[in-house]
Order: structure tokens, then C-alpha cells, then sequence
């Protein structure tokens, strides 16, 4: 048999990151798109979009975010509100967005005699139903998994197996977990059910109430926190230009901006100080010194810099970023699933052989780092 190939998968409810032994390495939107009708499928000259085509070819797509704010995060069928053909829908678009990314990241793609083994990474407190939602879907593309928490792939990815607390801000969570050499328990970990989703529905709701007249869309709502977001006192203004009734107009964004971004602080740090409290006295010191902040929201200009002033009257603290927020999670599970003993993998059953689709464009590591 064939040398296997292992990937390194993170998961998360905007994107999904992935890395593989091949040396590849690439990210998609966790979204799948499907023509709205026969002329969209005329046009789009196929039956399901992913990555990027589907910003470009939105308006002609029935658009499906599976972990979407709310909306079946990772299985919770009894509470998202959905029927059960919407369910079933989510759990077809998460095992084509598993399949096609890690098409993305394995040359051997279709060849059945090479094994893939992959580790994902998932939110920490993702029970055992919502584990084996996507272990489900993961069935038709690896051989052997195993699902760990996202915090644990971050601090695994950067040696920091002790004393470590890892804040992973993504898209609709926010996920803290106390990392002390072992695999963390579900229920040491806190997962707040806020995240950069959070902050484009305030930042929108802000903006609007201000200026009325201004049209803004989600989509670009979200690319003014991406390149302006800031919690901390800097000194420059976010100027935009946006749409007035169709006219193009230089709009000052900051106080909004800042209001909706900072509203994360509050209730990370109390997340933090609580976790903390229920720890080893003797360890409490040692993991305020050594937190790590990850996941797409942690580029928020000053985020580290305000926790560690917010931590100053609980003892102090030392906040350090992520040094590649996008692929520090696959990157981190690709090294465990490298170094994962037999014992760690669960074999899954019903491979089949992955759907034909474009030829792998990925970025060998080496290039992309
Ligand atoms: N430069 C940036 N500044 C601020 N926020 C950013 C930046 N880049 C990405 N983000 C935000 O990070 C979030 C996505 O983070 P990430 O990719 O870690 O989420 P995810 O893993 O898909 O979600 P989750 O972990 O909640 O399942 C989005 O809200 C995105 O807008
Ligand atoms: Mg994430």
C-alpha cells in the first residue's frame, strides 16, 4: 500500500484551512454554492460552486454557510431551527467543502490506493453528537480520523504543550482552552458563542444608525473590519468610500468600527479571569504569562495589547498573536496527525473516490510561509 497522505484540517464556520504531507497548503470559504436554476447552471457550467467563484457568482447561488451563527453549529439539530431536508442539505454542503479541500491539498486525489489520514480541528466544546456530525461527513474522504479541538492544534503547532491558554477568535465563536499536557477535557474549555460574526452584524447596525443613507452590505462590511478593525487607541481614522443613494462618498468609520470590534474585550477577558480561577492556584500565575491568540479575529489591531491592560488588575498577563492567523490551526493538526500514534486514528469505512474538479492549484508550504 501507497505511503499515506495526512492533512491537517481546521474546520471553522467561515473558512476552512488545510495543510497537507504533500507539502500543500490552501483555504476555502466553509460554504457551498448551487446553481439557483438551469440558466445559473448554464452559465456557471457546473453543478456546485466553491472558494472564491462563489463571491464572484453569488447572486446566481443558493448560497449554504453549515456552521452559519446559530445555524447548525456542527450538528445541533434539535436546536437550528431548520427542517430536516435544510439539515440534510448542511450536512452534503460540509462533506463537499471536506472533500474539495482536501482535493486541494493532495496530489494523489482519486487514486484509491493512497490512504488519507487527516486530523480536524473542531470547536473545543463540540460534544460527541456534533463530533460525530463531522466525522460523518468526513467518511466519503479520509480512511482514518481523528477530531481534536482547534485551540489544542494552535498550541501543538507552536510547541506550547504546558501552561498555555489559547484564545481562538473565528468567525462565530470564540474558543478559550487551558493547554497543560495533555488533550484538554470538553469540559475545561469555554466556547462563547460570539466571534467576528458578532462584530459585522454590530459594526453594520452601528454604521447604519449614523449615516442612514449608507448602503453597505454584509460582505463589505466584513472587508472594513478586516483591514481597519481596531480596539485600541490608534491614531489614524477609517475613512471608506461608500455608496450614498449610488454616489460613491468618503464616510468616516471609526467610532463605529471601534465600538463594534472592542465588544469582544469585555466578555473575553471575564471568559479568561473565570477559567483561570478554577485552576491549580500554582498554575494560575503561569497561564495568565502564556496566551495565545488565534483564529481570523486575533489581527484585530490592538486585541493582544487590551487583554493584557484588561488582565493587569487580575495579576497581569502576556498576550502573544498568532503568527499566521489563517493556517495556524491545519497547520498545527497536519504535525499531530504526523505524529499521531495508530491508536489515535479512527478508521472510517465508506471512502469513495473523490470527485473530479479542477486540478489542485495549492501553494506548497514552503512558498506560502
Ligand atoms: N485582518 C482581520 N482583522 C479582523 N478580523 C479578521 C481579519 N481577518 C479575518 N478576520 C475575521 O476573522 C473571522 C474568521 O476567523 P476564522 O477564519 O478563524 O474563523 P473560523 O475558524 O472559520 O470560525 P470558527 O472558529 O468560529 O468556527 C471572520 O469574522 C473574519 O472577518
Ligand atoms: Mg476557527
Amino acid at each position: 500500500m501507497a505511503n499515506p497522505v495526512f492533512v491537517g484540517m481546521d474546520l471553522g464556520t467561515f473558512k476552512t484551512s488545510v495543510a497537507s504531507s504533500a507539502g500543500y497548503r490552501d483555504v476555502i470559504p466553509t460554504a457551498v454554492g448551487w446553481p439557483k436554476d438551469h440558466i445559473a447552471r448554464t452559465v456557471l457550467g457546473r453543478d456546485v460552486v466553491f472558494g472564491k467563484d462563489l463571491a464572484e457568482h453569488r447572486l446566481a447561488l443558493d448560497l449554504v454557510r453549515p456552521f452559519e451563527k446559530g445555524v447548525l453549529k456542527y450538528g445541533d439539530a434539535a436546536n437550528c431551527g431548520l427542517t430536516a431536508q435544510q439539515i440534510e442539505k448542511h450536512a452534503t454542503a460540509t462533506r463537499l467543502v471536506i472533500e474539495y479541500a482536501v482535493g486541494m491539498v493532495n496530489p494523489a486525489r482519486g487514486d484509491a490506493g493512497t490512504p488519507v489520514y487527516g486530523v480536524i480541528g473542531v470547536p473545543s466544546q463540540a460534544g460527541m453528537k456534533n463530533k460525530q456530525f463531522v466525522m460523518d461527513a468526513a467518511a466519503g474522504v479520509f480512511d482514518a480520523v481523528a477530531i481534536v479541538s482547534e485551540p489544542f492544534t494552535i498550541a501543538y503547532g507552536m510547541n506550547r504543550l504546558t501552561d498555555t491558554l489559547v484564545i481562538d477568535i473565528g468567525a462565530g465563536t470564540i474558543d478559550i482552552c487551558p493547554i497543560y499536557g495533555v488533550y484538554p477535557a470538553d469540559d475545561e474549555q469555554v466556547t462563547l458563542p460570539i466571534g467576528g460574526d458578532a462584530v459585522d452584524e454590530e459594526f453594520e447596525k452601528l454604521l447604519k444608525a449614523r449615516h442612514p443613507r449608507v448602503q453597505a452590505s454584509r460582505n463589505m462590511v466584513r472587508e472594513i473590519k478586516e483591514k481597519y478593525g481596531f480596539v485600541s487607541d490608534v491614531g489614524e481614522k477609517a475613512v471608506v468610500s461608500l455608496p450614498v443613494d449610488g454616489k460613491p462618498t468618503p464616510i468616516d468609520v471609526t467610532e463605529p468600527l471601534k465600538a463594534a470590534c472592542s465588544a469582544l474585550v469585555k466578555p473575553v477577558v471575564e471568559a479568561v479571569c473565570n477559567l483561570i480561577a478554577k485552576f491549580d492556584p500554582e498554575f494560575q500565575q503561569r497561564l495568565r504569562q502564556n496566551i495565545i491568540l488565534g483564529g481570523g479575529g486575533s489581527q484585530l489591531k490592538g486585541l493582544d495589547r487590551v487583554i493584557e491592560v484588561a488582565l493587569a488588575e487580575y495579576g497581569g498577563g502576556r498576550v502573544t498573536r498568532v503568527t499566521d492567523a489563517t493556517h495556524a490551526g491545519s497547520v498545527g493538526a497536519l504535525k499531530l496527525a504526523m505524529n499521531m500514534p495508530a491508536a489515535g486514528w479512527t478508521a472510517l469505512s465508506a471512502k469513495t473516490k473523490a470527485a473530479p474538479g479542477p486540478a489542485p492549484k495549492a501553494v506548497p508550504m514552503a512558498a506560502a510561509a
